[in-house]
């Protein structure tokens, strides 16, 4: 298998749990300081070495486009204006090698039905898929990690985490062995178990490198709950045929899909900003 050159970036989802802010525009443009959710992930795919960007895009996201294309009057007015810091800022959002690349998603059924929207662009290569939504903050980039996993392993990677087991309900649960320090064999996959009966607490978050074996897979999954189809299901029928790993990241994850995950990246990041970290950390002191 080659060296993994796309990203796929599944964007058509509602965003319902941000609505009424997500009525018109996406939630992967919603700001994390200064910059939107999908350009944190981009920059992450950046670090990895990827250079094809593959969004799955659905209506209202026009601004995805936008965002990653030419502002010409914006670009004219910062530079008549002599404003040099900010005109390097709009200019820099991606570099000048990295493609862009985008397919519609007409209607939102489902991560596993996005993921394989993007077959055409990725045919016969392995890849990864990334949700902006979840904001992982770790050196090397979560993605370049799980790259280097993939490097020696040659097999589908997922990113994963321990969750509180009051919570194995809001993802997709792996059970597993342990293979190697924070690698694990996968030996079975469920979407959504109850803290009851899921097999353990290791969660699958919003990072995966998957063999393009998985479209086969997803091309015969049944919708599922809600009528979508699942991710989770599609790879659960590539387990009976491949090895797959999960692996343990290095790195702080902020669910950006949840209010107050969005709240604590916001401040996490705020912290850290340059500009900004004494004078909002003194804030924050303030509050107390
Ligand atoms: P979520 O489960 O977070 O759904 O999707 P959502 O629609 O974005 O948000 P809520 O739950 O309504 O608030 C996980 C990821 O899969 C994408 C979403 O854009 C998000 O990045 N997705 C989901 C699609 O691209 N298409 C779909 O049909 C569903």
């Amino acid at each position: 298998m080659n060296k993994i050159t796309k990203a796929v970036f599944p964007v058509a989802g509602m965003g319902s749990r941000f609505l009424p802010a997500t009525k018109a525009s996406p939630k992967e443009m919603m700001p994390v300081v200064d910059k939107p959710l999908i350009q944190y992930a981009v920059e992450e795919a950046v670090a990895a070495g990827i250079t094809d960007m593959v969004f799955i895009t659905g209506r209202n996201k026009r601004a995805i486009e936008d965002h990653f294309d030419t502002a010409y009057e914006v670009e004219a007015e910062l530079a008549a204006r002599g404003k040099t810091e900010l005109l390097r800022a709009v200019q820099e959002v991606i570099p000048k090698h990295v493609n862009c690349i985008y397919i519609r998603q007409s209607e939102p059924l489902g991560l596993g039905h996005a993921v394989l929207c993007a077959q055409p662009v990725v045919q016969d290569e392995p890849f990864a898929v990334i949700l902006a939504d979840d904001l992982i903050d770790g050196e090397p980039s979560i993605i370049k990690q799980m790259l280097d996993v993939y490097q020696r392993h040659r097999c589908s990677v997922l990113g994963v985490q321990d969750v509180p087991r009051s919570q194995t309900a809001q993802y997709g649960i792996v059970s597993s062995s342990n293979l190697e320090q924070n690698v694990e064999q996968v030996h079975g996959i469920v979407e959504k178990p109850s803290p009851e009966t899921a097999p353990s607490t290791l969660a699958v978050v919003g990072r995966y490198i998957l063999t393009p074996r998985i479209f086969h897979h997803l091309k015969n999954v049944q919708a599922g709950a809600g009528g979508e189809i699942q991710l989770t299901d599609g790879i659960a029928a590539l387990l009976q045929e491949e090895k797959l790993l999960a692996y343990r990241f290095n790195g702080t994850r902020y669910d950006c899909g949840s209010k107050l995950g969005y709240l604590k990246a916001t401040v996490a990041y705020g912290l850290k900003h340059p500009e900004l970290s004494d004078e909002f950390a003194a804030y924050l002191s303030s509050l107390k």
